[in-house]
């Protein structure tokens, strides 16, 4: 059998080595990966961090998804959706601190008014966020879950130009056990592959640590991501909220933070070694089970953190998961916080600019033309 080195050295991992890495736990060889990926990140897509000025816009959902704090079905939760004109605020502020791009997330809702919302307000964010700076406005990202592909069009049309949305696990069973049975994988499946048709940088991602995940799921789960050509990805650790139908899991999740944690982290690196030039997220729920957690995500690996511009009045409310990080300090302490964090781990803070995946890029223009 070859050992964590001979297996680092090479260029293309198969299924058998990833399992490999994954499942080491001895600390000396985990830096050997760490270190692994932190060379893959620097050859494919230097030093920089991007920022995504995260804007949760409404929590007002029609889907059910059985781990998450906001589903259709909790009703102890205050609903909410920003007016545009607040909408349009956080946008400006975020162009105007040099954040090159904002994602729209919210809950999933697909009437006509919301989808309406949503388009005139990515044309609008384009129109006003133009500068000699940024010269095409802010870069948009969605985070609106499943559309028909008529609105996935609009919204691109409007000038939307990347898509969030996980599959959370690409194992059917376990999708099966964490959704309704009207959410299906097949379903989630064919909107990536539809995003990607329209032309988005598409994202998508997985939760880690979810009552019977096995390692050989989340090896397939980065198999999925290289084999359909995903873009971005963001991964986290899954955290028990109290008011949903897992509940359950709080304590046997919680007894499990710290190979959670690793596993998560192992994920990151991974990703990197076997996707090499995509943007890969430091998510806000690796801070949740560890303070240092998305600067440990970047030292894996993660190119993109995403800064908190939701309004501090709802953003208590947008509890997707407990004990979420930050939801009382305000975008100006976000800011410094952030920036001290990056700067920490080495790395600078890419301001001004989109900070588009490259492996994107690479597709559009061609090789060598990034
Ligand atoms: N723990 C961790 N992540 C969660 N998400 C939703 N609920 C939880 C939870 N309890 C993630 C899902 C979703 C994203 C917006 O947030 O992966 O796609």
């Amino acid at each position: 059998m070859s050992s964590i080195d001979t297996i680092l050295q090479k260029d293309v991992l198969d299924r058998e080595s990833i399992l490999r890495l994954i499942a080491v736990r001895d600390p000396e060889q985990i830096e050997l990966i760490r270190s692994a990926a932190n060379r893959t990140l620097l050859e494919n897509c230097g030093n920089k961090v991007f920022y995504r000025g995260l804007v949760e816009f409404s929590n007002v959902c029609i889907s059910d998804c059985y781990y998450c704090g906001i589903r259709k079905s909790n009703h102890g939760v205050n609903r909410y959706t920003l007016s545009e004109q607040d909408i349009l605020e956080a946008a400006q502020w975020c162009a105007e601190q040099g954040y090159g791009s904002l994602v729209l997330q919210s809950g999933e809702r697909t009437d006509r008014t919301f989808t309406d919302l949503v388009e005139r307000v990515v044309k609008k964010i384009k129109e006003c966020t133009v500068s000699p700076k940024l010269p095409d406005g802010l870069g948009i990202t969605l985070c609106i879950g499943e559309q028909e592909p008529e609105v996935y069009r609009r919204l691109f049309a409007a000038g939307a130009h990347r898509y969030l949305l996980r599959v959370e696990t690409t194992n059917p069973q376990l999708f099966r056990s964490i959704h309704p049975p009207q959410q299906t994988l097949e379903s989630r499946v064919r909107c990536l592959e539809i995003l990607k048709q329209i032309g988005f940088q598409v994202g998508t991602g997985v939760m880690i640590g979810l009552p019977g995940q096995t390692l050989e799921h989340l090896v397939d789960d980065l198999l999925f991501f290289r084999d359909r050509d995903i873009d971005m990805v963001g991964m986290g650790p899954y955290i028990v909220h109290s008011d949903t139908e897992m509940k359950q899991y709080k304590v046997s999740v919680e007894a499990q933070r710290d190979e959670i944690l690793t596993r998560s982290l192992l994920m990151i690196a991974l990703c990197r070694l076997v996707l090499k030039d995509v943007n890969i997220a430091a998510t806000t729920a690796l801070q949740t089970i560890k303070e240092n957690g998305r600067e440990l995500g970047l030292d894996f690996g993660a190119n993109v953190i995403m800064p908190q511009l939701t309004p501090l009045e709802v953003r208590k409310d947008y509890l997707l998961y407990e004990d979420k990080p930050c939801v009382d300090e305000n975008r100006e302490q976000c800011r410094g916080c952030l920036e001290r964090r990056i700067r920490s781990v080495g790395r600078e803070v890419g301001f001004d600019q989109w900070g588009d995946s490259l492996h994107f890029r690479k597709k559009v223009n061609g090789p060598g033309r990034s």
